[in-house]
């Protein structure tokens, strides 16, 4: 161990201040904390700093919405992140708001750094203007119908039906998702930032060992290809900072976000006495500083948040560590499938604990994505935790505290394995160290099955009913109470609270600098469980109440991209009955299906309507094969106008239903139905 602590600087991505904490942003809370909680208890001097992203078009939208102001909104917002954080146990050591005066101040100190040396540019740009709203429109924030498939109701830049992307400016009848408005084209001045000034900072800083290979790789394909100017800026109303010298011109949401890194230490620096904000950040630093994000994020951690900080005199990170998403089920997380699971749901039902073990025994340190799979998660948990961990201190500790007060012996009769357990824990700093949090926990495993092995074979039980077999049972137990205790420190950084159960229950404090002591001659107290088991039922119960918030919530950060105008969308508007039966809906028979070239989700059906023949291009390819298609009947939307789209002509539409992707199904009629029959 180094003779003077590393001073370290961790944090995590900052999360949106419009939605809840769900599982998937735990993921990388709970993988960061794990490997702080692992440098503290080595005795680094690591710091975790986090706070609320709060500023953007989104949060100003949302805060209207609720008649609130976008201040309330995010105090609200921030207060309840901040209880989703400490109660899955992620110790920050502060918490701030990238709306704050430190962060307007660095914001401002960057941005003035950076124009006085030459590295900001402004122009004028034409962009979509909502009239009605007076407020310019973000590509998302544009609905229309697609040039290409014809298909109605397509946001800003891509077609959901044909998978074609294209300019706002391109579709067909646009308007405006915020009030319905048609957009019209208006001139403003943007500033940017010359990121391509960057470009060989960047390909040597890229390269020299600060991100992991799949990362390096990819940024060299954008390096190569040549960089873009970066818009900093956004026009009034946008709830965010002014930029210094400019009227109603904004900073991006994703220019201060990272700066909010910044100031959040810089506000724990400030109420906290010899921790000194330039030891850390300043150019020739030799503090480390790491930074935790999702894979969806990194083009800002890696490119332009190191330009930036050189172009202003700061540091840049020692590392980016990026992970990949968090699927449940083998599947993206589903409202409708019960498994779009918000922190506060978990924790209505389940123990944080069960959740940082499962995600630390799988976790590594290549950006892959990570299966919650629920019934793994409760074998895994009860069998790891309950059965081989806990069950090695319970098999001891009655003995101890039956026959002998509590006392474990005056030597150590098992120096070897209890050595091999500490000498394991080179191995193991070195797995956490790299952040192959699973395979630490696998060798951590493999040693308490080592232990249970040993309680076995001695079988205190056995020896206690034994005559003059006393020393030996509060031998054994006392070794077991030994290799338990060497256990719990290697698993403090994911299970603090059990830790601190154990630590009240060896009377001992449990830190890795302390590893090599043994208990000799020292009293614990009496067992109590340290954990319970995870039980079905209550599972069960989590996802039936994470099915039950659908209709009541609105769309969640993680669903929903920032500044997607979602949440606004006005609902169908009602139609009278005369409208509806206006719909020519009929049975149909497929008779053919067959994948269409040059399209992604698109199937060619030939559809019987019983002698009349129908080719229509349905987008179900990703729920359906042609095979599993043919012969199934359906219903249709018969007298709906022909469209020509880029594959041909398509003369109706097939009903389906489901959120999409794969869960869509096409409506299947009944028994009795025959083709051409109509549907009302
Ligand atoms: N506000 C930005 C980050 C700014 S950092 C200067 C943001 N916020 S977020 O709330 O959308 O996401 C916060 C973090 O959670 C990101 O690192 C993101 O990758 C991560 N995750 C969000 N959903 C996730 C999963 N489903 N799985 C794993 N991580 C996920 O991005
Ligand atoms: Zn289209």
């Amino acid at each position: 161990m180094p003779t003077s602590p590393r001073k370290i600087l961790v944090t995590s991505a900052l999360p949106y201040a419009n939605g809840s904490i769900h599982l998937g942003h735990l993921l990388e809370y709970i993988q960061t904390d794990i490997w702080v909680r692992f440098q503290k208890s080595r005795g680094q001097h690591c710091t975790y700093v986090c706070a609320d992203d709060a500023h953007g078009t989104a949060i100003m939208l949302k805060a209207e919405q609720q008649g609130v102001t976008p201040e309330q909104l995010i105090a609200q917002v921030s207060a309840e992140h901040q209880a989703d954080f400490s109660d899955f146990l992620i110790g920050f050591d502060n918490y701030h708001s990238t709306h704050s005066e430190e962060n307007r101040e660095f914001s401002s100190l960057i941005y003035n750094r950076c124009k006085d040396a030459g590295h900001i540019s402004s122009r004028t740009i034409t962009q979509a203007f909502d009239p009605e709203k007076n407020i310019f429109l973000a590509d998302r924030f544009i609905k229309g119908t697609c040039p290409k498939c014809k298909t109605d109701d397509q946001y800003g830049d891509n077609c959901e039906a044909c998978g074609a992307t294209y300019s706002p400016s391109e579709l067909i009848n646009p308007r405006s998702a915020i009030s319905g408005a048609t957009p019209v084209d208006k001139d403003s001045v943007h500033f940017f930032f010359k990121l391509p000034d960057f470009t060989e900072m960047l390909q040597q800083w890229t390269r020299s060992g600060t991100l992991q290979e799949e990362i390096t790789n990819k940024l060299a394909e954008w390096l190569d290809s040549g960089l873009q100017e970066w818009d900093i800026s956004r026009d009034a109303p946008y709830f965010g900072f002014e930029i210094p010298g400019e009227t109603g011109k904004y900073f991006y949401v994703w220019l201060d976000a990272p700066i909010g890194y910044m100031a959040s230490f810089k506000n724990l620096c400030d109420k906290t006495p010899g921790l000194e904000f330039d030891d850390y950040w300043r150019s020739d630093s030799s503090a480390e500083l790491y930074h935790f994000i999702g894979k969806d994020i990194i083009n800002f951690h890696a490119l332009f948040w190191p330009a930036m900080l050189s172009c202003s005199g700061f540091r840049t990170p020692s590392a980016v560590h990026a992970h990949g998403f968090l699927t449940v089920n083998g599947k993206k997380m589903s409202k409708s499938r019960g498994t779009f699971i918000k922190a506060r749901t978990y924790l209505d039902h389940l123990d944080p604990e069960y959740l940082r073990y499962y995600f630390a025994a799988k976790l590594n340190n290549r950006v892959e994505d990570l299966d919650l799979n629920l019934d793994d998660f409760i074998l895994r948990v009860n069998s790891d935790l309950i059965g081989k961990v806990v069950n090695i201190a319970s098999r001891s500790a009655g003995f101890i505290t039956k026959k002998y007060d509590g006392y474990l012996s005056t030597t150590c009769s098992e120096p070897e394995l209890v050595a091999s357990f500490i000498t394991a824990g080179d191995d193991i700093a070195i797995l956490y160290e790299n952040r192959e949090f699973s395979k630490a926990i696998k060798t951590i495993m493999h040693l308490a099955d080592q232990a249970n092995e040993y309680i076995h074979q001695q079988a205190p039980w056995a020896l206690a009913k034994q005559e003059g077999q006393e020393q030996r049972v509060q031998d054994v137990c006392s070794v077991g109470i030994n290799l338990f205790r060497i256990l719990m420190i290697y698993l403090k950084p994911v299970l603090p609270q059990m830790c601190a159960k154990a630590e009240h229950f060896l009377d001992n404090e449990l830190n890795w600098i302390a590893l090599e002591q043994i208990l000799l001659n020292h009293q614990i107290n009496r067992f109590k469980p340290l954990m319970t088991r995870v039980e079905q039922d209550k599972i069960d119960a989590m996802s039936a109440a994470s099915k039950e918030a659908i209709s009541s919530e609105p769309q969640s950060a993680e669903q929903q991209p920032i500044d997607s105008p979602l949440n606004n969308e006005p609902i169908a508007a009602q139609i009278e009955f005369s409208d509806f039966a206006k719909l020519d809906l009929r049975i149909v028979r497929i008779a053919k299906a067959e994948p269409v070239e040059g399209a992604k989700k698109l199937l060619r059906l030939t559809l019987d309507l019983g002698g009349e023949s129908r080719n229509v291009f349905a987008g179900i390819k990703s729920a359906y094969t042609p095979e599993q298609l043919e012969g199934k009947l359906t219903v249709m939307v018969a007298n709906l106008a022909p469209r020509q789209m880029k594959f041909g002509l398509s003369e109706g539409m097939v009903l389906a239903a489901g959120p999409g992707g794969k869960e869509l199904w096409i409506l299947e009629p009944q028994d009795g139905a025959k083709p051409g029959m109509r549907v009302g």
